[in-house]
């Protein structure tokens, strides 16, 4: 069984990737610092595979324990889903988004160098491509320059990851630009548990759905969009997961450096996931129009024929799927994972 080495591995698409790498037979090893994971992840990835991986929660940043973890173990590759995530909060705390970030991926490049691990899948972000002029988006739009710190670390560690790699071209990284992932896995013991106020759409209808807020307020209906809320490519986080393990297939063929959007390739609205979600669950979400939120752009979707045709993956699930699964992983944990 080859060893991978996952970085977050307890979080949202860390947790979720986890499951799916142990049923396409690899042998995953965690590492979470538990900043915005809870442990009992963990037993719930057991819960589901029968399988417990090896876990040490740890800070990326701390070079000696990491390097104890890579001592102990022989890693295949590397994915790398660490980081801070919250868009408006990096714009608050600027220098911990770049410390932790920046830190954490150097970090962790400094020792698969040391211990000669080359291969590397980086959780990147469709906030690197900016405000759209052109869709869909492709891999090969360039970078603009990000709207917050969260969007601009992942620009940094993409360019980070080019250099290196043009610097050891004996070393394979892909970069994966998700697009929104939602929903949860169906068995509702994985899913989003954001600590607080979501500030992802998807979580916040969800704790609509139980009663526990009691409307969603829609960040503005008068963009240039046919029915004027912001359009997003939303993915299942399980389609998100399965594009991971392509990645890692890929990677066996030595690559270089790659970059792939993990979208679907079509755009809903506010208002059409609204919608979805209602006639996925048959409730009714009551919500209002509010004003815009800073920094959204009107519509982003993903251009997806590189990733169908070199990782052959595709997103699968339905809109409809994705919000029956958040919906159940919501009412079944009501207050989060505990
Ligand atoms: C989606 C749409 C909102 C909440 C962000 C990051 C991105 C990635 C995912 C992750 C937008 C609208 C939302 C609400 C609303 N980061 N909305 N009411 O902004 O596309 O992407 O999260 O780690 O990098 O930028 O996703 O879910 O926040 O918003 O109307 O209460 O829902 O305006 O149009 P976004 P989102």
């Amino acid at each position: 069984m080859k060893e991978v080495l996952v970085t977050g591995g307890l979080g949202f698409i860390g947790s979720e990737t986890v499951v799916t790498l142990i049923e396409h037979g690899y042998h995953p090893v965690i590492v979470d610092d538990c900043s915005n994971a809870k442990e009992a992840v963990l037993e719930r990835i057991e819960t589901i595979t029968g399988f417990k991986p090896s876990f040490y929660k740890i800070d990326i940043r701390d070079h000696q324990k990491l390097h104890e973890v890579f001592k102990e173990h022989s890693f295949f590759a590397v994915l790398h889903f660490a980081g801070f995530k919250a868009v408006g909060e990096s714009v608050q705390k600027p220098l911990e988004y770049y410390e932790n970030n920046l830190g954490g991926a150097l970090s962790l490049l400094r020792l698969m160098k040391e211990f000669m691990v080359k291969n590397l899948i980086f959780s990147s972000s469709a906030t690197v491509y900016g405000n759209p002029t052109e869709l869909p988006l492709l891999e090969t739009m360039e970078r603009k320059e990000a709207t917050n710190p969260y969007g601009e670390t992942k620009i940094m560690i993409e360019r980070i990851s080019e250099d290196y790699v043009k610097a050891n071209p004996e070393w394979n990284v892909i970069l994966l630009r998700y697009f929104n992932p939602i929903g949860a896995h169906p068995s509702s013991l994985l899913g989003e548990d954001p600590q607080g106020i979501p500030n992802n759409l998807l979580p916040y209808v969800s704790q609509v759905a139980i009663g526990k807020r009691d409307h969603l307020t829609v960040f503005g209906n008068d963009y240039d969009t046919p029915d004027g809320t912001c359009i997003r490519d939303y993915l299942h986080v399980l389609d998100l997961a399965e594009g991971h393990v392509a990645a890692l297939k890929k990677i066996e063929e030595k690559p270089g450096l790659e970059i792939y959007n993990l979208g679907t390739g079509h755009g809903s609205s506010v208002l059409e996931i609204i919608r979805a979600y209602e006639e996925a669950t048959g409730l009714k979400i009551p919500y209002e129009i509010g004003p815009r939120r800073a920094g959204d752009v009107p519509v982003c979707y993903a251009g997806v024929e590189k990733a169908k045709k070199e990782l052959h993956w595709e997103a699968k699930r339905s809109l409809k799927d994705a919000c029956l699964d958040a919906y159940n992983f919501q009412k079944r944990n009501p207050d989060g994972i505990k």
